[in-house]
């Protein structure tokens, strides 16, 4: 038998009011917790969690710099396996990060296990708060421990899991350190940077997006028709404290706020990046926050859930961007398994190069997009390469190839480009070949739902045809709202706080990594 030491998360309340009720003659209500939940950094709360479910959780609520242990619960059925001492050790060592001097707790002096384990554990009994509980009208005992030490600390827990092991314990893996008290209401502040958007963003509860800046840098890379990456880091660092300031200032609050940090660490152009991770990881030094490193491309398929917060894998997704397209299984939320990728350009890369060609200028899928709308898709015959494979890749230079021949000759003919039928045939080419895949990918996993980020995604025919030939085979579609389909820090924000959640993040040494993989 095994279990997890992890924050509490607002998904477990159900199940730590049941332990509560089953517990205490006076248990706290859901609504206690909820508060509890939204009281940020001055609370830490942890849960056990196991393949048998929660089996308890603990609170501890910094006061003056000491720590108060609110709560502290194990389920009937997994007591003496030493639940409860992994919990303490969750708030022990919570308390020696956020450099509490002292730690303090009351308890029933009928509660003879509990005051055992808290004996072992270095607390002794201080006082007493005559007739505290109102239910018995028994005397609550007040215990402290002596000044808190990681030396103490060891040798406290050694104790403590000492008699756990005598009797049986359970194997207790920590999710992660050094992690704040992360709840439902976390306020997160995220900063992209992985191509020519420098952005960012305050997301508090994974949900609610409080500000996005986003400083596109597109008008000083169009006349050189595309991403120069010396130009990109200059303006990054140009503007991201600028960028920075604006995203707390439109949120109204202040780093003091602010629970996490999140930066997106890659992949994209290593300059790029690294402008973005070095400022992350001097702001979290500065503010003793913790740092969250989030993948972009997760960003991009968590810029859905901001919008569609009930969207649940198992589902495939279609990441189309500047720099991908892939299909991807996600049997679960930070699992992925690429399907199938493009072998040569990338969808958003084909786009931008036919509109240079076509003289659209830079990016180019805008422009493409809009004047499709009133051409004829039908006009000219583009390939679709690979529709028909039975694997899930895409080939898209041959398309753009084909277009870019078709231009020279009609120009060489002396003919005028007919640039909305022309725009319209090659989206249609490129949208055919997505949905096909697509529609494979989906039926060979057999997902109900399906999701697309990236760039790309702010097609508007291809979200059409996507959520069209997908809802005839009963298949929920998730498109991102428009304003998050292209590099924002609300995406990047959204994926940091299920990482959060998880405890992962990064150290002082965190580093950019430009080619960066998703999963
Ligand atoms: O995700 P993103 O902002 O940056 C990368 O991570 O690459 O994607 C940018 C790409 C560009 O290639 C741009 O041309 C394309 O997304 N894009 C579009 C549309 N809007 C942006 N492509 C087709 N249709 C659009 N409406
Ligand atoms: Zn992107």
């Amino acid at each position: 038998m095994s279990a997890r030491v992890r924050p509490l998360l607002e998904t477990d309340l159900e199940r730590v009011v049941a332990i509560e009720r089953a517990t205490f003659p006076t248990p706290w209500t859901r609504g206690m917790f909820v508060d509890e939940l939204l009281q940020g950094r001055s609370r830490a709360w942890f849960v056990a969690d196991s393949p048998w479910g929660l089996l308890g959780y603990a609170g501890l609520m910094e006061v003056d710099g000491e720590g108060h242990i609110l709560n502290l619960a194990v389920r009937g059925d997994a007591r003496g396996r030493g639940i409860g001492a992994a919990l303490l050790e969750a708030v022990f060592d919570e308390a020696l990060r956020r450099e509490l001097a002292r730690l303090t707790l009351e308890v029933r002096p009928s509660n003879v296990a509990a005051r055992a384990m808290y004996a072992a554990a270095g607390f002794s009994e201080e006082g007493r708060r005559p007739g505290y509980y109102a239910d018995s009208g028994e005397d609550a005992i007040v215990m402290w421990t002596g000044p808190l030490s990681s030396e103490g600390m060891q040798i406290a827990m050694s104790a403590v899991s000492k008699r756990a092991a005598d009797i049986g314990a359970v194997t207790i893996e920590r999710d992660g350190s050094g992690l704040e008290a992360t709840s439902s209401n976390d306020v997160i502040l995220a900063i992209e940077t992985s191509c020519d958007e420098t952005a960012a963003a305050v997301l508090r509860g994974g949900r609610e997006v409080l500000s996005s800046v986003v400083a596109s840098q597109v008008d000083f890379h169009a006349r050189f028709g595309g991403v120069v990456p010396e130009i990109a880091s200059r303006k990054h660092v140009e503007a991201i404290s600028g960028v920075v300031d604006e995203a707390l200032t439109l949120a109204g609050i202040g780093l003091r706020d602010v629970t996490a940090i999140a930066v997106t660490y890659g992949p994209g152009l290593v300059g790029a990046l690294v402008v973005g991770v070095a400022y992350a990881k001097g702001l979290a030094l500065a503010s003793g926050l913790p740092l969250v490193g989030v993948n972009h491309l997760e960003g991009h398929l968590f810029a859905n859930v901001l919008k569609e917060p009930d969207i649940e894998p198992p589902l495939v997704a279609l990441l189309v961007s500047g720099g991908h397209t892939s299909l991807i299984h996600v049997p679960a939320w930070g699992e992925y398994h690429t399907l199938g990728s493009t072998l040569d350009d990338a969808a958003g890369e084909a786009f931008d190069k036919v509109a240079k060609a076509l003289g659209l200028g830079y990016p180019g899928g805008p422009a493409i997009s809009r004047l499709a709308v009133d051409g004829d898709a039908a006009a000219i015959p583009f390939p679709r390469a690979m529709i028909n494979t039975a694997d899930l890749d895409f080939s898209l230079s041959g398309l753009k190839t084909a277009v870019i021949t078709y231009i020279r000759k009609e120009e060489q003919a002396g003919r005028e480009l007919n640039l909305p039928d022309i725009s319209a045939s090659f989206q249609a080419a490129v949208i055919d070949v997505q949905v096909s895949k697509a529609l494979r990918a989906v039926a060979e996993t057999g997902v109900s739902t399906f999701l697309i980020g990236g760039g790309v995604s702010a097609n508007p025919a291809l979200r059409a045809a996507l959520t069209t030939a997908m809802n005839a085979r009963g298949v929920r579609v998730s498109v991102p709202p428009f304003d998050l389909c292209t590099d924002n820090a609300a995406m990047i924000a959204a994926a940091a706080h299920f990482r959060l959640g998880r405890g992962e993040t990064l150290g002082p040494s965190a580093e950019a990594i430009p080619d960066l993989r998703l999963g």
